[in-house]
């Protein structure tokens, strides 16, 4: 049987225990510590912090992630780091209000309720949880989904907040050979078994903070902005809200209907589509480019925003290069990459 080691986490002064066949994020999700993390599988880099004191191995990781040089320095990623001594763990990105507010992690078995495409490569999944018939997560947040028959799974976000009926919704693009989302093709269909794990994920709103909220989200990352706008809607918030969104074409443009709907009850919701290949004659061109691009032109006060970007890494990316020369607070920065289940090559 592997050992026990003691984490302790600073600056936020948190201890957890950390068994050696365990990752040091997955024993802080066991014990309901929700730690900054994306992938958790050392593709992202969003889990990096630097390892004060102990004994480490890490498992295989991308060098993109985690470069060499940040390696000989003392950083280390949680999602692939096991502990072999006492560790004290400096966290680098982290929001004390996310840490402390962690859900307890369960394997959840659900049927699938309906599959629905909502554009050429885009579908909605909807799965019904049957035991237990019961889920906490908040609004943001996503579960991995198991391949039937396969250890393997894949991680995709609740378009909506938690139901009382447990339905969980999603929005997942379609890859050709994608060994999940392929499924939905019609390999998948009503009242098949599917297994999900979670709540995971920290891309939830920050109920301390009243800042104006700027959402930029291309493809399927519609899905937790989705969730969030609900929220808000939900909840009768009064916060200034713009939302832009990327597609390649107007035919991409989805979840259009119920965006409407949703303004009906959150007025002050500003809803910015943004094309980058092609676009329908009389289309606004202030609106046509990347999504960051589009943000760069029309804001000119990041700065006093909280924002939220959720979609493929070359977006999050150029989106973040832009938040960072406008001098846009960490702390109100948050983000979902949807990195890709890839081979890891580092050792
Ligand atoms: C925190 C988090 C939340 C996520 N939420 C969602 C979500 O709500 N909806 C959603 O659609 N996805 C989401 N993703 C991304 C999703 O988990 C991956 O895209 C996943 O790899 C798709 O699984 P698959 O089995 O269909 O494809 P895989 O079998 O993993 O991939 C097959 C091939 O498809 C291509 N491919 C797959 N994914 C991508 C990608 N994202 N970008 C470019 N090429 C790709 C690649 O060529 C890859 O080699 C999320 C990812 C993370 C980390
Ligand atoms: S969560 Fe650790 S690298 Fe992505």
């Amino acid at each position: 049987m592997s050992e026990t080691h003691n984490v302790r986490f600073e600056p936020v002064g948190i201890d957890i225990d950390v068994h050696e066949d365990e990752t040091v994020l997955d024993a802080a999700f066991r014990q309901g510590v929700m730690l900054m993390h994306g992938c958790k599988e050392g593709q992202c880099s969003a889990c990096k912090s630097f390892l004060i004191d102990g004994d480490v191995q890490m498992a295989r990781y991308s060098t993109f992630a985690l470069a060499d040089y940040e390696s000989d320095a003392g950083y280390v990623l949680l999602c692939r780091a096991h502990a072999y001594s006492d560790l004290e763990v400096e966290l680098i990105n982290f929001d004390e209000e996310t840490i402390r507010s962690g859900l307890p992690v369960v394997t959840v078995a659900t049927t699938v309720q309906a599959i629905q495409p909502l554009s050429e490569d885009i579908t909605q999944l909807v799965l019904k949880l049957v035991e237990p018939g019961d889920l906490r997560f908040y609004p943001g947040q996503y579960v991995d989904i198991h391949l039937p028959g396969s250890e393997l799974h894949r991680s995709f976000s609740m378009a909506a907040p938690q139901t009382a009926d447990g339905r969980l919704e999603f929005i997942i693009r379609r890859y050709p050979g994608g060994q999940f989302s392929a499924l939905l093709e019609g390999d998948l269909a009503t009242g098949d078994k599917l297994d999900v794990t979670g709540p995971y994920g920290t891309f939830t709103l920050k109920a301390s903070s009243e800042r104006r909220l700027v959402f930029a989200a291309g493809g399927a990352g519609m899905a937790p902005v989705l969730a969030l706008l609900r929220q808000l809607a939900d909840s009768g918030s009064e916060r200034d809200v713009t939302f832009y969104y990327g597609a390649r074409t107007e035919s991409g443009l989805i979840s259009l209907g119920e965006l409407q709907q949703l303004r009906r009850r959150l007025p002050q919701l500003t809803f910015v589509p943004c094309l980058s290949e092609s676009w329908p004659p009389g289309w606004d061109r202030a609106t046509t480019g990347y999504v960051h691009d589009v943000v760069a032109a029309h804001e000119d006060g990041l700065a006093s925003c909280d924002v939220y970007l959720c979609g493929p890494p070359p977006m999050i990316d150029a989106a973040l290069a832009l938040l960072e020369s406008r001098g846009v607070p960490q702390e109100q920065i948050h983000y979902d990459k949807f990195t890709v289940t890839a081979p890891s090559d580092n050792g």
